[in-house]
């Protein structure tokens, strides 16, 4: 054995941690000679906990409580964003070997993970968390607690899956939630923005020199009758027009709808269906529209995401598929989905992602793509494949290996960085 050691420490060092063989970094060795670009670099406590943090991609495998307990002092205040995908409570057993149950131990689980991260975020910080049914209800009872219910800022909601399978006699969940909150809403003044869906893009029919635009109608029918959205607006023939008397409005006050034709954001489009009336009580020739400028692609996020634009589960699978050649892991969100939360609000070369739970490196990935510039660090704990899953006959001895194999994949052009975290490690 010792001689083994010998072999192994000349030729591997980087597979040991003091006298300890790190068996992920081992494993990786192993798997992944043809590719130098991928050789993990472990490092011991000191040089992390004084040298600069260097690495862009990064990850600390053991249990994140005891990570995130540890490395407080580094990583305090340092993180623009925390994203929390833990193992779902499903009512029936932990999933990945755990035996807590009941939903009082899974928050007891969660309640100390939480408060970590809200302390590892900035000012500016945003926390995500994914989470299903069964615990949404609790989950967002303590993130008020410890964020603060005036730190909510919505929950999106991630059609996971068709309806498929056996008709039941309940419907069928087919979602997730995923909870946003922030450090502190005050610290954010600039407006978040999404991409535009390919159908959303088509509204955008219409073209001046100013560019592309869609129309919206003034007259909304669902607004409640307010008077200081009934007055008369003329229209190019000189004749006035109002809202129907028994229902709707301007969608704007008379003051913003004057500003709105001065900067010629009114069109007044000819209609023989408008809903718009004369003085006397005849229907108007024309409809009035207000134009609205696509804006460098962006348009307003809404809670409700769009399945074409950030993906559902089988679209992780085929993900897994292309980087591993099978679906190694059951639980994996698609990096679709990740893009499209983290892009919503403005970051920062440089700025830092932690992943609490990273089971697959998702999130590490998906920042990645999204800006090769953000960093991330990435908490996964070696929680052994069980011997017939496909990870395992894939030759994963345990999730972070997973996780770290997907850094090296998915990210080869950039410093990544991994680090065992033994219990018996002295501080
Ligand atoms: C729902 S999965 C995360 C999936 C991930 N977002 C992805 O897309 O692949 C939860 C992960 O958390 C890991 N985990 C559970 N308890 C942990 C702990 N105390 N510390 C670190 N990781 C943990 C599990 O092993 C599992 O890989």
């Amino acid at each position: 054995m010792d001689a083994l050691r010998k072999i192994l420490l000349q030729y591997a060092p980087e597979c040991f941690i003091g006298d300890e063989i790190d068996p992920i970094a081992l494993q990786h060795r192993l798997s992944s000679t043809e590719n130098p670009n991928t050789t993990p670099i472990t490092t011991g406590r000191l040089l992390l906990e004084h040298g600069p943090l260097e690495a862009k991609h990064q990850l600390l495998v053991g249990d994140n409580l005891e990570i995130m307990r540890s490395e407080r002092k580094r990583f305090e205040k340092r993180f623009k964003c925390v994203y929390m995908d833990p193992p779902y409570n499903t009512g029936k057993q932990f999933l990945y070997n755990d035996q807590r149950s009941s939903i009082q131990e899974w928050l007891a689980f969660i309640s100390p993970r939480l408060q970590l991260a809200h302390q590892y975020l900035r000012q500016d910080g945003l926390f995500f968390a994914s989470i299903d049914d069964h615990a949404y209800a609790h989950l967002k009872l303590l993130c008020d607690q410890i964020f603060g219910n005036e730190n909510y800022v919505t929950t999106f909601i991630w059609r996971r899956s068709g309806a498929g399978g056996l008709r039941k006699i309940f419907p069928v969940t087919t979602h997730e939630y995923i909870l946003c909150y922030a450090k502190q809403k005050s610290c954010h003044s600039k407006p978040w923005h999404a991409p535009h869906s390919e159908s959303s893009l088509n509204a955008f029919r219409w073209e001046d020199e100013r560019g592309k635009y869609k129309r919206q109608a003034l007259y909304h029918r669902t607004l409640a009758y307010r008077e200081a959205q009934h007055y008369p607006i003329t229209i190019p023939d000189g004749r006035k027009v109002y809202p129907p008397k028994e229902q709707g409005a301007w969608r704007y006050i008379k003051s913003r709808f004057l500003e709105e034709k001065n900067k010629n954001n009114i069109c007044f489009i000819p209609s023989n269906r408008s809903p718009l009336r004369l003085e006397d009580g005849r229907p108007a020739p024309i409809n009035i529209y207000t134009k609205q400028y696509l804006i460098a692609g962006q348009s307003n996020p809404s809670s409700l995401l769009n399945p074409a634009l950030v993906g559902q589960t089988r679209a992780a699978k085929a993900e897994l598929k292309s980087i591993f050649g099978s679906d190694l892991f059951q639980y994996a969100k698609p990096t679709k989905l990740l893009i499209h939360l983290f892009s919503l609000f403005p970051t920062e070369d440089g700025d830092l992602f932690l992943d609490m739970f990273a089971g697959s490196a998702s999130m590490a990935d998906a920042i990645h793509q999204l800006n090769p510039l953000l960093h991330t660090v990435s908490i996964q704990k070696p929680e052994l494949c069980s011997p017939k899953s496909p990870a395992h006959e894939a030759g994963f001895m345990n999730i972070a290996a997973l996780a770290w194999e997907r850094i090296c994949k998915t990210i080869p052009s950039t410093k990544a960085r991994y680090r065992w975290q033994a219990k018996t490690e002295k501080k």
